[in-house]
Formats: C-alpha cells, structure tokens, sequence
C-alpha cells in the first residue's frame, strides 16, 4: 500500500502532545509539481473547498496554482494569497444573484454554469462574463458520485451555451466532474467522450470554445474502502488516458484550446494526518448477543473524519510495540451512534492494550478534514492545525495556454 507518510509528517505526529492535524505542504507541493508533470498544458486550479486554509493555499498560489472558488467568500480567500482574480473561477453552478454580483465586483469573469437561468443571471449581474458549462457525469467508478445536483445533457448544454452568446457573455468552455475519489481511468474517457460531442456540435454553431475544464475527481493513494482493503486507484493509466482525452478534443476543437484541471483531494489527502488519542476500548455484549471491541476515539465524524462513512483510514498506534491485537468497531467521541469510523462488519485490528490517552495517528487525511468539521458538536470542537512548511521558492503560475 502507498505510503503517504514522510520523515517529517512522522516527526511532526510523534511530537504532537495535544490532537491536532498537520499538513506536510513540502508533500502538498510536491505532489502538485508531479500532476503539472504528468498533465502537460493543463493549468491547476485546486478545489478550495478540499482544504480551505490560508497556508495550503498559499503554498500551492507560490507553485503556480489557481483556485476554484464556489463562493464570494472562497474567492476572498484566494485572493488573499496574491493570485490574480483571472486565476480563479468561481466553479459553483448554484449562486444567487447576490452572489455572482459580488464575485464580479471582486474582479472573477469565469462562471461556471449548467442552467438557462443561471446565465441569465449572469449576464444580468456580471455582464459580459465568460461561462464554461458542467455536463453531467454518471459517477460511476467513484466514492462520491456527485451525479445529480450538477451537470446538464448535452442538449441542454448547447441551449444554454446559445443563451449565454445571445445575452452577450463569452461562451467559452466545458468542464465535467466524473465523481470524487474516482477510481476508473474509463469514467475520464467517457467525460472526455461526451466533451467532444459537445465541442463539435457548438463548433457548427459558430460557438468555439477556449478551453476545457477536466475538474476534480483525482484520487488521493492512501485510502482504505469500507472493509479496511486498501484503494489502489490506476493513477498512471487515469494520467494517460486523460493526455489522450486532450488530444482527441484538441482535434476536434480545431482552434487553440486550453485546459484547467480541478483537483481537490488528490493534492492534500495523502499529505494531512490527524494526531488523535484513544478514548477508551471497551468489549460489551450487543443486543444481537454479539460481543465487540468498540474502541473510541477523541476524533471522528464531526470534527475532522467526516468521510468515514464511505472509506477507512490507516490507522497507526505508535506507541504500541507489541502483536497482540483485537478486531474492534472504530468510532469517534460524541453522544451520536453515526459517528463511527469502522462498521460493525469490518472491525479494525487494534491494540488490547490500548489504554485511555494512548496516540493514535489516522493517515491520509487531510482533504476536507477542516471544510466538513462541526463547529463543536456535543463540545467537540475542530481540531488546531499544524505545518511542516515548503521553504522552496515561488514558481511562476501556469496560465492557460502557457507553456508549463
Ligand atoms: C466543481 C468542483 N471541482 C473540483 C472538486 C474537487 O473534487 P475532488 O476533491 O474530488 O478532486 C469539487 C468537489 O466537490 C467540485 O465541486
């Protein structure tokens, strides 16, 4: 299984005395260095929403990424690194009037959009913007789907790409999320496919499009599935396939096209980790008649592990030498039975011995840990962070269409 631990993370965790959760952003960095290797002619835009905190960002604005923002208040953030407005886009297709009003004022000209409403409302309240338009994905192969609340059919995409050049805007690209953690080179091809189609039907319409927003979906390498078997996602061939997606749609555009790529979780997952400590382990008989290991933990669903309930996380008891371990249902510290970490039918193995205040390292989660935190439930309240900071330069950032 991928190891997402380096030296220093481990160093870091180890010397932690109180629960918190640490970003290692030399790994943040590199790991976005080593996707602008593999996807050449793609500018990054990170997800915000993935890990919204001032010094990730900065660190990835000072290796040349720009953000998408899914709301004024994101986009201020951004901004608040020093990345100009024309590097950020604002990715949600749900805003209200108010909301496009204000992001236009903040200087964002690029909207996405999947709906005829919404681009009248852009060109009312953003006038002369530029719009790229989210086709809908079936989100197979993925963790999280994300099919239903966003994304138009192709038909619907040209009307509302006609609309927007009717109301004035630049209808200017497309963009697909093919679902989060995705686990299959094929749901790239087929979104690139469906992209394709799109591209050329505009064309005949005199509508050319300049770019090509691939989103999010990349996977993060250090997860489990449900039953605790490691994920093992095909990153090489996702990579490859997607280079072939861009010529394909490169040929059929005929015209210059740009890429942006909307990566979230594969950029911090792998290189955040909670520092957590043992509540208690216990062993009760269930009402089934059943006896089980329960072991607690102060973190859980609601103050940092809120995706839980669809992957497990490696566990690692570092003051534990010892073999002798017990297979326990893992959950977290509040008075509420969902915030469970392991089900009843894929226990964890865990310590006998764990005791009270024992440390409990929980790997490969840094992506969305502090966007999906409570903001104290039942007095749980979201874990403090922790850097291990990139002292490298600045690298200069990738513009579409530039040569990095
Ligand atoms: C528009 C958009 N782009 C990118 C992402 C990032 O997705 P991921 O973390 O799967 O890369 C999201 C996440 O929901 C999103 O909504």
């Amino acid at each position: 299984m991928y190891d997402t631990t380096t030296p220093q993370l481990r160093a870091a965790l180890a010397a932690a005395t109180e629960d918190l959760l640490v970003y290692d952003l030399p790994g943040i960095a590199d790991r976005h260095d080593a996707l602008v290797g593999e996807l050449p002619g793609a500018a990054v835009r990170f997800a915000m929403k993935a890990c919204p905190v001032d010094e990730v960002l900065s660190c990835l604005a000072g290796r040349g990424a720009g953000f998408d923002a899914a709301s004024p208040m994101e986009i201020r953030q951004a901004l608040a690194t020093g990345t100009p407005a024309d590097r950020i886009h604002y990715g949600n297709t749900i805003k209200s009037d108010r909301q496009i009003a204000e992001a236009h004022r903040l200087g964002i000209r690029d909207f996405a959009t999947d709906s005829v409403e919404d681009v009248r409302a852009i060109a009312e309240f953003a006038p002369g913007s530029r719009v790229f338009c989210r086709l809908a994905t079936d989100g197979g192969g993925a963790l999280w789907g994300l099919s239903h609340k966003f994304g138009c059919s192709p038909a619907d995409a040209l009307r509302v790409m006609e609309t927007a050049r009717a109301a004035g805007l630049t209808p200017a690209g497309l963009s697909v999320h093919v679902g989060s953690q995705q686990m299959t080179a094929e749901a790239w091809s087929a979104a690139c496919d469906r992209m394709a189609d799109v591209l050329d039907a505009l064309r005949r319409r005199g509508i050319a499009l300049d770019h090509i927003n691939l989103g999010g979906g990349l996977p993060a390498l250090g997860y489990r599935d449900r039953l605790g078997t490691p994920l093992e996602p095909p990153l090489d061939k996702i990579f490859a396939v997607i280079r072939e997606g861009m010529q394909r749609l490169r040929a059929v555009a005929g015209t210059p096209l740009d890429f942006v790529i909307e990566p979230g979780r594969h950029l911090v997952a792998d290189h955040g980790a909670v520092r957590a400590h043992v509540s208690r382990l216990t062993a009760r008989r269930q009402a089934d008649g059943e006896r089980r290991y329960w072991l607690y933990l102060s973190c859980g669903k609601f103050n940092g592990l809120y995706e839980m309930d669809a992957l497990q996380y490696t566990l690692v008891f570092p003051e534990y030498r010892g073999d002798d371990f017990v297979p326990a249902v893992v959950a977290g510290p509040t008075c509420d039975s969902d915030d469970a970490y392991s089900h009843e039918g894929s226990p964890v193995q865990v310590p006998r011995t764990a005791a009270s205040g024992d440390p409990v390292w929980i790997l490969s989660s840094g992506a969305y840990a502090t966007s999906y935190t409570t903001r104290g439930f039942n007095g749980f309240g979201p874990l403090p962070h922790a850097l291990i900071r990139d002292d490298r330069a600045p690298l200069p950032a990738a513009v579409p269409g530039g040569s990095r």
